[in-house]
Formats: structure tokens, C-alpha cells, sequence
């Protein structure tokens, strides 16, 4: 017999909620909180404040969009970390209110696996091929920097990650730096269309072993518009296409030579994306390019499953689910990853 779960994230600044019926996803809604926008960036209490408004909205929408009712749903996944405390504690408080409600299981969900797991979504009308076991999966967020091997569901090693700043947040930074607004990896990626990747070099980190490091990127960024702008005080608008397509081609790469590496060291050449900066048009060619260069078997995720969404939270839940991996009303948020 299927089973239905609601699925819900709230860990940044998306309030999202899902239903999944087995792992065929039914439906998927995200509040987006536009509040930050003017700040440049996500303001932790506003996040917290905005969850709380939307988030009986959006579950009530849901369960309308999948066409079932709530006696239906047989367990609530929630996301319980790793992110912002205020943001998680709403979706950890509304799951297990509601699931004390129905009298039904709750299932905590660590968000980064999620991310992963959301290779597994299943759509009715598109049929999506999953990876098998094992497979490396570069998971690349505005938090986290990792490449991850997956040897089964929730069983997931660590082989490398950042050791400073993620791959998202030197988008989001660099966009900073350049006045184009929040969040940065989206708008770079737009501009960098139009622009010439090779246009200006910047210089990559050396970082042995399969570790990654973007905080030196950024500085070197910074440091050398400054020189620019001394010069010519329209630099920035006047190289905008070629500033971003750069920064990304130099983003990329990193990303691209480390992936390459951990595929060499492990013999494992079934790779898969996950994270927000999965969204990125250049770094979805570039693994599609490798999977005819170097014979890699990729996964991509859909683009409404790459950035946040619940869908990912509600089939990690499924999976769970088939174990009886269930958790209870004394969980509480976690903020740093427990990968
Ligand atoms: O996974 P996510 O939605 O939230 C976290 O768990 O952090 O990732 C958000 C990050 C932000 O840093 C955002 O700039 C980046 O993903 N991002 C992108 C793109 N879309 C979102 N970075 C590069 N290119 C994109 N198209
Ligand atoms: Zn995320």
C-alpha cells in the first residue's frame, strides 16, 4: 500500500512543504521571502518571523495541490539541520504539533542529505533516471562545500569539503562586491551569459587532497576591482558580463578539478550534483561535457529540486519511513552539520 508524508523546510529563508506518495512527488510549494533583498543578504530574524506567516499557508496549500486530505498523510519529515535555529524551530514546532495531532510518526531529516536524496524524486509524467550505489555527489549550497561518496541512502562519507567559504557564498559574495544584489550565484550566472569566460584570470587556491577553499578567491576579487576601479570608476558596469562569466569560470573549474580527483582516487565515476549552485548553467555543461569526455555517468537535478524545496525533505522521509527510522517530540534544531 502507498504511503503519503508531508514533508516540510524551513531552514534559511525558503518555507516550504511537500506531499509524496511513495517517492512520487505530488506536490512541492516554496515561499520565497523577498524581506532579505534589501539587506543583501538573509536577516535570521526576519527569516524566523517570515516562516511563522507563511508557513500554515503553504502546508494548507499543499495538501489542497496534492488532492488529498490531512487524515491521509501517515508521517511528517521535517528538516532539523543543519541551518539557521529561529527558521528551523518553526518547521520543527509546526511537524511535531502536527503530527501529534494525526497521531502520527515524525521523521528528522539532516537537510545537506536531503539535498542528495533528491536524486530520487520521483515525477508521474517525467520519469527520471536515479543513481545506483555508490556514487560521489558534489553537493554545492550557499552553506556547504562538499563532495560527498554515497555508498546507500543514509550512508554517506565525507571525502572532501571547504575550509573556509562555500561555493555559493563566493557567488554571493562576489555579487556583493560587484552591487548586484541577492542572492548573487542566480544573477552572476544571468550576466555570464553574455560574457567571455577567459576574459580576466583569477588565481585559484591550492588546496591539497580533495578540499576546498573560496575565501582567498574573493579577496583576490575584491583587491582587483579595487585597482581597476581606481583607474576607471565605471569598470564594474562597464565589464559586467565579462567580471561575472570569470569569477564563474574560475568557481567552476575549482569545482569541476576536485570532482575530477575524487573520481580518480575512488575508481567511482557515477557522479551526481545537489545544492543550490547545482542550478548553475555553467557548471551543469560542464559535468554534461565530462560525461562524454571522461565517460562519467551524471546526475542532474531538476531545477526546482537543486535550490531549497521540501519535495527533497519529504523523499529522504519516504526512505526512512521503509525503515522505521522515526523520531519524537524531544528533537530539537540542530545549526552545524552532523555529516
Ligand atoms: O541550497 P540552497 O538553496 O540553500 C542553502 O542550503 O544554502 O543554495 C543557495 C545558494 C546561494 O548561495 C545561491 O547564490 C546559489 O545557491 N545559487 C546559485 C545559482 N542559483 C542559486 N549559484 C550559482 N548559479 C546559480 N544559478
Ligand atoms: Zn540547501
Amino acid at each position: 500500500m502507498s504511503v503519503y508524508i508531508l514533508g516540510i523546510e524551513s531552514s534559511c529563508d525558503d518555507t516550504s512543504a511537500a506531499i509524496i506518495k511513495d517517492n512520487v512527488i505530488l506536490a512541492n510549494i516554496i515561499a520565497n521571502q523577498e524581506v532579505h533583498r534589501q539587506y543583501g543578504g538573509v536577516v535570521p530574524e526576519l527569516a524566523s518571523r517570515a516562516h511563522q506567516q507563511n508557513i500554515i499557508p503553504v502546508i494548507e496549500s499543499t495538501i489542497k495541490k496534492a488532492g488529498i486530505v490531512k487524515e491521509q498523510i501517515q508521517a511528517v519529515a521535517f528538516t532539523r539541520g543543519p541551518g539557521l535555529l529561529g527558521s528551523l524551530l518553526v518547521g520543527v514546532s509546526f511537524a511535531k504539533a502536527f503530527a501529534l495531532g494525526l497521531g502520527i510518526p515524525l521523521i528528522e531529516i539532516d537537510h545537506l542529505q536531503a539535498h542528495i536524496l533528491a536524486h530520487f524524486i520521483q515525477n508521474e509524467e517525467n520519469p527520471h533516471s536515479i543513481p545506483g550505489f555508490p556514487f560521489l555527489c558534489l553537493t554545492v549550497s550557499g552553506g556547504h562545500t562538499q563532495i560527498v561518496l554515497v555508498k546507500d541512502y543514509f550512508e554517506m562519507e565525507i571525502i572532501g569539503k571547504t575550509i573556509d567559504d562555500a561555493a555559493g557564498e563566493a557567488f554571493d559574495k562576489a555579487s556583493k562586491i560587484m552591487n548586484l544584489g541577492y542572492p548573487g550565484g542566480p544573477l552572476i550566472d544571468k550576466y555570464a551569459k553574455e560574457g567571455n569566460p577567459a576574459a580576466f584570470e583569477f588565481a585559484k587556491p591550492h588546496i591539497p587532497g580533495l578540499d576546498f577553499s573560496f575565501s582567498g578567491l574573493k579577496t583576490s576579487f575584491l583587491y582587483f576591482l579595487r585597482d581597476r576601479l581606481k583607474e576607471n570608476p565605471d569598470f564594474i558596469l562597464q565589464n559586467l558580463n565579462d567580471l561575472c562569466a570569470s569569477i564563474q569560470a574560475t568557481i567552476v573549474s575549482v569545482l569541476m578539478d576536485k570532482l575530477q580527483k575524487a573520481s580518480s582516487q575512488t575508481g567511482i565515476n557515477r557522479i551526481a550534483i545537489a545544492g543550490g549552485v547545482s542550478a548553475n548553467s555553467s557548471l551543469r555543461t560542464n559535468i554534461m561535457d565530462a560525461q562524454k569526455k571522461l565517460g562519467w555517468e551524471v546526475f542532474i537535478p531538476r531545477f526546482v529540486y537543486s535550490t531549497d524545496n521540501a519535495a527533497m525533505i519529504a523523499v529522504a522521509g519516504y526512505y526512512k519511513y521503509l525503515k522505521k527510522d522515526f523520531s519524537n517530540q524531544m528533537a530539537i534544531p540542530y545549526s552545524r552539520s552532523k555529516m
